[in-house]
């Protein structure tokens, strides 16, 4: 797993280390997230790595109630400001910490890669036990190798989308993401 500290020290270093609110990619990445929502209305949403809160924004009219977590607590205080929602929730908790209660909506957008082997066998355990019938999981990846992942999006994705519970709905692969959107077999 990536050294929270890592996560700790962009953060320290910018209030928003991926340029997710300036930077045209990232805006096009989450525009293209929700338009691959197979339903209008989710009842219950998790969306762990959040950051600030941009992916959140788009999620939360999507979602009856949002649980949305960071490892950090600093891009929170900028989450909670851009989606005061009621019904969104923010906390700090780091993957493979995961809510209680079923979900219909898991949103894994760039941070699988960071967990170790192991911690991403957690992580698709929770969503193997705490997706409803008729739920659906979103996977959004950056595709290349770098230094402080322990595996490529690629590598990640396809330890979940090979779990014999669920059935693909959306590939949509570009040279430097992956987004796959899967529901229950
Ligand atoms: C590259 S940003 C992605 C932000 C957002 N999900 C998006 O796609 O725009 C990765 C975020 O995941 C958080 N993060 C890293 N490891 C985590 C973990 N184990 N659990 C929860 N959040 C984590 C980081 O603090 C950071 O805010």
């Amino acid at each position: 797993m990536t050294d929270p500290a890592y996560f700790e020290r962009m953060y320290a270093a910018s209030d928003d280390p991926w340029h997710l609110d300036d930077n045209p990619y990232e805006q096009r990445k989450h525009a293209l997230t929700v338009a691959c929502l197979p339903r209008e209305r989710y009842r219950r949403g998790f969306e762990p790595g959040c950051s600030i809160g941009l992916l959140t924004a788009l999620l939360a009219p999507r979602c009856d109630e949002l649980v949305a977590t960071d490892a950090v607590a600093e891009p929170l205080v900028a989450a909670r400001r851009r989606v005061p929602d009621e019904h969104v929730s923010f906390a700090q908790s780091a993957l493979p910490d995961w809510p209680a209660g079923e979900l219909d909506l898991v949103v894994l957008s760039e941070v699988l890669y960071f967990l170790s082997a192991a911690l991403r066998a957690q992580v698709r355990q929770h969503v193997v036990e705490s997706l409803g019938p008729h739920g659906h999981v979103v996977l959004v990846d950056w595709r290349h190798r770098f230094d402080e992942a322990a595996c490529t999006g690629d590598e990640a994705q396809a330890e979940i989308v090979e779990a014999p519970a669920f059935v693909r709905l959306v590939t949509h692969v570009e040279h430097d993401f992956r987004l796959t959107v899967l529901g229950r077999a």
